[in-house]
């Protein structure tokens, strides 16, 4: 088992898999798109293979004009496998419309046109609520900027545990990462989560929980877990670890939640940035 620290066999194994496909250009992850309501097997295929590879996909439709926001779920429903837990009843939340909107209360940054910093999403929610599953479907850019940064978390292990295995022990504890709680007008709207960065999906492979904001992030005080979470930060600065990815109008993201971050963006009468974007508790797997 490729998590094991002490086994040094089945990781080597394993890292040689990850760094076959390390640092993907946008040729090697693109999929084309007929009719998302119902993929081909070549389609289907070709998706499962390149997030087996890379655990991320950038499909583009060959027409441009479906924008259909049913289109989201249809899709991920097609490709995106695995056990639910009892308790979850659906197996994902809606879709969201990410677009400039005048927000009361807190701020989500999503809904302004701010650069949104380094995150997998969903890590503040509860360890058996983890989103494994992500479809970002882009229907406008924005006149300018909105450019998405990708990175595969099993890259980022593999340079960590190369690095020093302290670090991943330190990332797997269970209080490696605290989030207060969420308090909106003087009410906790989400209790303080804490838990590992890395942890076991279901099937068998990495999951990574991980924020790089500095504010509403505690990480666990020791000098490991500040050496790894350092590290991390300067891999995902290294532009040549990333795949830059500015989605056009009919294309999307479809990934196993890697990590990613959006730049800031402007908007012109004629051009305002939508994307529709959709979670899910389950992963695209072979
Ligand atoms: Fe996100």
């Amino acid at each position: 088992m490729f998590f094991d620290l002490s086994d040094e066999v089945a990781y080597q194994q394993w890292r040689l898999r990850v760094q076959r496909y390390q640092r993907p250009g946008l040729t090697d992850v693109l999929v084309e798109i007929d009719d998302p309501f119902q993929l081909t097997e070549y389609e289907k295929a070709a998706i499962i293979t390149r997030c087996e590879h890379y655990n991320m996909v950038i499909y583009q439709l060959n027409d441009a004009r479906i924008q259909d926001k049913a289109l989201v779920h249809a899709l991920g429903g097609q490709v995106l496998t695995g056990e639910l837990d009892a308790n979850l009843r659906a197996d994902e939340d809606s879709v969201s419309s990410l677009e400039v909107r005048s927000q009361n209360g807190n701020q989500y940054i999503p809904y302004t046109n701010k650069a949104l910093s380094w995150h997998t999403d969903g890590y503040y929610n509860h360890l058996d609520k983890q989103i494994f599953g992500i479809i970002l479907h882009c229907v406008r850019p924005a006149e300018e900027g909105g450019v998405n940064c990708l990175l595969n978390p099993e890259a980022v292990y593999v340079a960590l545990r190369d690095e020093n295995p302290a670090y991943i022990e330190a990332l797997m504890h269970p209080e490696a990462m605290i989030i207060p709680d969420n308090v909106e007008h003087g009410r906790v709207i989400r209790p303080a989560q804490s838990g590992p960065v890395f942890m076991l999906k279901p099937d068998g492979r990495l999951h990574m929980r991980f924020s790089a904001r500095k504010r509403n992030i505690e990480w666990r005080n020791t000098p490991d877990t500040l050496a790894a979470v350092d590290m991390i930060k300067r891999l995902l600065a290294d532009e040549s670890n990333v795949l830059k990815v500015a989605l056009r109008a009919g294309q999307g993201i479809l990934c196993n939640n890697v990590l990613h971050n959006r730049s800031g963006f402007a908007d012109s009468e004629a051009r305002q940035r939508l994307m529709y974007r959709a979670r899910f508790y389950k992963a695209v797997a072979g």
